[in-house]
C-alpha cells in the first residue's frame, strides 16, 4: 500500500474513533447516574454515590406517584419507602415506612423518626415521571434502612396512575440491587431548590420552571405574604392547619414553626419569636379564604436564603442556604 493511502486510512480511522467517542457520550444522557434496575418502561432506577450520600433517580411511564422501598422483611412490611409525585411542576416527596404487610406506610415523622431526604427534584413530561432524591447511606433513623455498598439490597417498587399517596398501586414489583463502590464520584450532591416569586404575579419559578399559583404574593406592612403551600411543597416541608386555634404549623426536618392568624409572635421550635422585630403589624392573615404567611420569616427559619429584587419585585428563595 502506498504511503499516501496509508496516511489517509489512519486519518479516517482516527475520525471514526472520535465520532464513536462523541456518540457514546451523547447516548449516556443520564450524566453521572448508573442504571441499577429496570422493569420495562414502568420502573427504571439509577444511582450515584458521593461520599456517604447516595442519589437515586427513578423514571417511570406514569403520571401518578412512583415509589421505592428498601429491604422489606415480608411483602411491603418494614420497607423503608420514598414515595413521590409531580403535580403542576411541583414535586412532592415523602420519607415513609411500611408498618404492615400491605401498608399502611406512614411518614417517618409520624412514627417518631425524621424526614431524611437531603434534596430532591423531579419532572413530569410526555407521560414520564422522573424523580431524583438523595440521602445518607446510613441515616441512623430507626425508620430508614442502611443502604449497603457492594452488597445486595432487596427493593420493592410501585407506581400508580394517581398522585394520591394513599391510592393503591396500579403496578408493583421487586428486585435486588447492588450499588458498587467503583461507581463513586467525587462530585458534590446536586440540587438546590430555587423559588422565584413576583409580587402580584400568579406565575412562580421552581428551579427555572414556570408553575401557576392560585393566589399571587402580596405586600402588606412592607413584607411579602404568600399562601405557604407554594413555598413549602417544593422544599418538602409539611403544613398543618388547626382551625380551632387558627394556627399553621410548618415542619421541615428538625424545624417546626407555629404561626397564628393575626398574631405577631410565632414559635420556632417552641421558642416565642417576633415575626418582624421592626413591625408588630406583620402577622399571618386570611385573604380570600387563603392563609397568607410572611414568606421571609418562614423561609429563613426553615434554613433558606431569601433575596429581594426591588426593581423586578421578585423574592428569591434558595434552599438549602449557600
Ligand atoms: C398506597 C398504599 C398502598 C396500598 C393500599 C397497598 C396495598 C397492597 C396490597 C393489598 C397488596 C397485595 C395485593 C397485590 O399484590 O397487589 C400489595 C402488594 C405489594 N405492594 Fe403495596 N400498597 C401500597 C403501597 C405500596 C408501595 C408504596 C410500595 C412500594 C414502595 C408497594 C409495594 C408492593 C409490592 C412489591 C407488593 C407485592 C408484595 C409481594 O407479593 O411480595 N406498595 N400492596
Amino acid at each position: 500500500m502506498k504511503e499516501g493511502t496509508k496516511f489517509k486510512l489512519i486519518i479516517l480511522l482516527l475520525v471514526f474513533i472520535f465520532v464513536l467517542a462523541l456518540s457514546g457520550q451523547a447516548v449516556n444522557s443520564q450524566g453521572q447516574f448508573t442504571k441499577v434496575f429496570e422493569s420495562g418502561e414502568d420502573f427504571k432506577l439509577y444511582y450515584y454515590l458521593a461520599g456517604d450520600v447516595v442519589s437515586f433517580k427513578i423514571e417511570s411511564k406514569t403520571l401518578g406517584f412512583v415509589a421505592i422501598g428498601f429491604d422489606p422483611s415480608s411483602y411491603m412490611k418494614d420497607a423503608d419507602m420514598v414515595i413521590a409525585y409531580v403535580k403542576d411542576g411541583i414535586v412532592s416527596v415523602i420519607d415513609a415506612y411500611s408498618t404492615g404487610n400491605f401498608g399502611p406506610h406512614p411518614e417517618d415523622t409520624t412514627l417518631g423518626g425524621k424526614n431524611n431526604i437531603l434534596s430532591f427534584k423531579g419532572s413530569e413530561s410526555q407521560g414520564v415521571t422522573s424523580i431524583e432524591f438523595s440521602r445518607n447511606l446510613d441515616t441512623k433513623d430507626k425508620y430508614d434502612k442502611v443502604i449497603t455498598i457492594d452488597k445486595e439490597i432487596k427493593i420493592i417498587w410501585a407506581i400508580s396512575s394517581s398522585d394520591n399517596f394513599d391510592t393503591k398501586h396500579s403496578k408493583r414489583g421487586s428486585g435486588v440491587i447492588t450499588l458498587k463502590s467503583s461507581d463513586s464520584t467525587t462530585q458534590p450532591t446536586p440540587s438546590k431548590t430555587i423559588l422565584k416569586l413576583i409580587i402580584g404575579s400568579k406565575k412562580m419559578l421552581v428551579n427555572d420552571k414556570e408553575v401557576l399559583i392560585d393566589v399571587a404574593p402580596i405586600i402588606t406592612e412592607g413584607r411579602t405574604l404568600l399562601p405557604i403551600r407554594w413555598v413549602s411543597e417544593p422544599l418538602g416541608a409539611q403544613v398543618a392547619w388547626d382551625g380551632t386555634e387558627r394556627k399553621v404549623t410548618v415542619t421541615l426536618k428538625e424545624t417546626k414553626i407555629e404561626l397564628w392568624i393575626g398574631k405577631s409572635i410565632a414559635k420556632v421550635n417552641g421558642v416565642n419569636t417576633q415575626i418582624d422585630a421592626q413591625n408588630s403589624k406583620v402577622v399571618p392573615v386570611i385573604v380570600d379564604s387563603r392563609t397568607m404567611l410572611p414568606v421571609r420569616f418562614v423561609s429563613e427559619n426553615l434554613g433558606c436564603d431569601v433575596g429581594w429584587d426591588d426593581k423586578t419585585k421578585t423574592v428569591t428563595i434558595t434552599y438549602p442556604k449557600q
